[in-house]
């Protein structure tokens, strides 16, 4: 899937009649919307289908780390949901990440794409370091990264100062999902290290994460209309 719009908007809310209003609201000015663990906790697979409804592809952001046995057990039973993309913790091993694959590629032709985590940028190298983990953070996501693909897997979330090394090092066809991304004047928030849409894109990103920028704004339709055009310019 290489969705022409490349920006995804993050519903994070467990408000099921809000998600579906910004879903139906957002459909034609963004290339899909994302669902997290916050969303899906609350309202399940019933939540899920009220937002699909609206009609546009979802990233079912579950995070999936576990046994290899358990992740495509939790992968398998989203199938039914046909998510565009659905992700796991590549810290789960490349057993697990092809468990994962294998699980989704059960799916035929509509298949997720399945997506790695490499390492969450709220952590930094002190962090990795009380994990047992030696090396800097830019190491670390670059040997996930390279184990994701190993496994067969299509790609992973980094931070928009992680593509250029990743796209340089793992090609072309490997999908890079970038969140952290705020329009030149946008309120930054609790994002740290940000960039704007046409900068990710440029260096390479495919899929553009953006929450509160898109469902912040009075109308999240023309905000996020108004980033798209951004991207054409
Ligand atoms: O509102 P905002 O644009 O900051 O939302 C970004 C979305 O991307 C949120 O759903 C957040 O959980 C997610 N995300 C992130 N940074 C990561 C991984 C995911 O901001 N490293």
């Amino acid at each position: 899937m290489s969705p022409k719009n490349p920006i995804f908007c993050a519903l994070d809310t467990t408000d099921t009649d809000r998600a579906v209003a910004l879903a139906e609201s957002l459909k034609g000015a963004v290339g899909g919307v994302k669902i997290g663990m916050e969303f899906f906790n609350a309202n399940g697979p019933a939540g899920y289908a009220k937002v699909a409804a609206a009609g546009v592809p979802i990233f079912l952001d579950l995070k999936l780390h576990d046994i290899p046995n358990t992740v495509a057990g939790g992968i398998r039973a989203v199938l039914p949901l046909k998510p565009a993309i659905v992700n796991v913790h590549a810290a789960g091993g490349i057993a697990m990440m092809r468990a994962a694959a294998e699980a989704a590629a059960e799916a035929g032709d509509a298949r997720p794409l399945v997506i790695a985590v490499t390492m969450l940028t709220s952590l930094d190298e002190g962090d990795l370091h009380d994990t047992g983990v030696i090396g800097t953070p830019a190491d670390h996501v670059l040997r996930l990264a390279n184990l994701a693909a190993k496994a067969g897997l299509d790609g992973v979330v980094c931070s928009a100062h992680e593509i250029s090394t990743l796209r340089r090092e793992l090609g072309p066809d490997f999908k890079l999902i970038v969140p952290g991304i705020r329009p030149a004047g946008a309120d930054v928030a609790d994002q740290k290290r940000i960039m704007t849409p046409p900068q990710a894109l440029s260096l390479g990103a495919d899929v553009l994460v953006i929450g509160r920028p898109i469902t912040g704004a009075s109308n999240p339709h023309d905000a996020a209309a108004a980033i798209t055009a951004s991207l054409a310019a």
